[in-house]
Formats: C-alpha cells, structure tokens, sequence
C-alpha cells in the first residue's frame, strides 16, 4: 500500500489557505500554487541519497555532499498540473518535464489519452506526476498508468489538495505510487468538486472563469 504525506509545514498551510480564497485573482493564485510547488518539492526530495564529493573552499580542501546523480522527472497533468512545474523546476532544474493530456469520452466515460510526450530516458528517471488537485483520482490513475504503460518506473504523486475518494482510489490502482499533498478534504461534492477544495484549479490558475 502507497504511503499518503500530508504535508503540514506551517508555509504551506497559510499558502494554502489564501489559495483557497475564492477572493484570491489568478495572478494571486499562480504565484501561491508556484510557491507551495517549490516548498513540496523540498519534501519529496527529501529522501534523495546524497554522495560526497571533494571542493575546495577558500580556506581548505574538504569533502562535502552531493545529491547522488538521480535523474529527475517532472510530468504535469494538462491543464491544471502545468501549475506547479515552474515551482517544482527551480528546486530541481535539471529534471526534464514530461506532459500527459487526458479527456473523459462522453460515451465510455474512459479517460482518452490526447497528448503524451516522456522524457526518452524514462525509465532511468524518478518521476513526479503532478495535478493540484486529487478529486476522483480518474486522471491521475490514467496519467500514472501512461507514464509506466512508457516505462516509468519510480513514480510520486504530488498535488495540492486531494479528497478520501482520489487518495483511495490511487492506493488502490496504484499502489507503488505515494502520494504528497497538503491536505486531505473532507469530501467531493455531486459535481466532483473537492469539498471545501479551490473550486476548479485550471479555471483559477488561467483565469478561464
Ligand atoms: N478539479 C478541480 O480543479 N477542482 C476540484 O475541486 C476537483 C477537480
């Protein structure tokens, strides 16, 4: 079973909560959801292997440490996911960035993939899928699923708000993939809405609403 961390840092619980404000404009609310990226990404690299490396420093020769040559993988979920990568990006900016666009077919209900481009070394990559927001965890599922179905191997899954129903979901599918998020809601409502949730995380971030 995948570990779910809520990540409770004081920052980012106050950063949280302005993005929850429906007060909050879209310019407000990039830089915030851009901010609580850069402090996650400070969690989920926390387990990185480090090795140490020799560097001179003015005074003297001295051994010091360096992050073990992990190759890093951001893969943001369109739209909403594309949120969180510049934040993400300028704690890790070597890690290449994969995109995984998806819709529901109407009829099957099916998630269909539109748009999918890896970084071509995958598979040595350890991966960070990301999407503000876990409601019924249907796109996340089919994203994770996409990033192995080309070889992914290690994969995290990182968000800003997920609800009980898409953190059940992802455990059950999904259960080599943790989960990151900065709080766990209460419910989703009849229009799978997370409850008290942002409200739709694309439309606020690119003022499409
Ligand atoms: N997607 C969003 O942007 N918000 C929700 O509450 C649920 C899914």
């Amino acid at each position: 079973m995948s570990e779910v961390h809520i990540i409770d840092h004081p920052l980012i619980q106050h950063k949280l909560t302005h993005i929850r404000n429906k007060n909050t404009g879209a310019k407000e609310f990039r830089e915030l959801v851009e901010e609580v990226s850069t402090l996650m990404a400070y969690e989920v690299t926390r387990h990185l292997p480090l090795k140490e490396i020799e560097v001179e420093t003015p005074v003297i020769k001295a051994k010091s440490k360096v992050i073990a040559g992990k190759k890093l993988g951001i893969v943001p979920i369109l739209r909403a996911g594309l949120g969180m990568v510049d934040g993400i990006l300028k704690l890790i900016p070597t890690a290449k960035v994969g995109h995984v666009g998806l819709y529901r077919d109407p009829e099957t209900l099916e998630p269909v993939e539109y748009y999918c481009k890896m970084p071509t070394d995958i598979e040595k990559r350890e991966l960070i899928v990301v999407d503000p927001m876990l409601a019924t965890g249907g796109s996340a599922e089919a994203g994770i699923q996409f990033v192995k179905d080309r070889g992914g191997k290690k994969i995290k899954f990182v968000c800003l708000i997920a609800a009980p129903e898409g953190v059940e979901r992802i455990q059950k599918a999904h259960p080599d993939v943790d989960i990151y998020t900065a709080s766990v809601d209460e419910k989703l409502n009849d229009h799978a809405y997370i409850v008290p949730g942002l409200g739709d995380a694309g439309d606020r971030l690119y003022g499409t609403k």
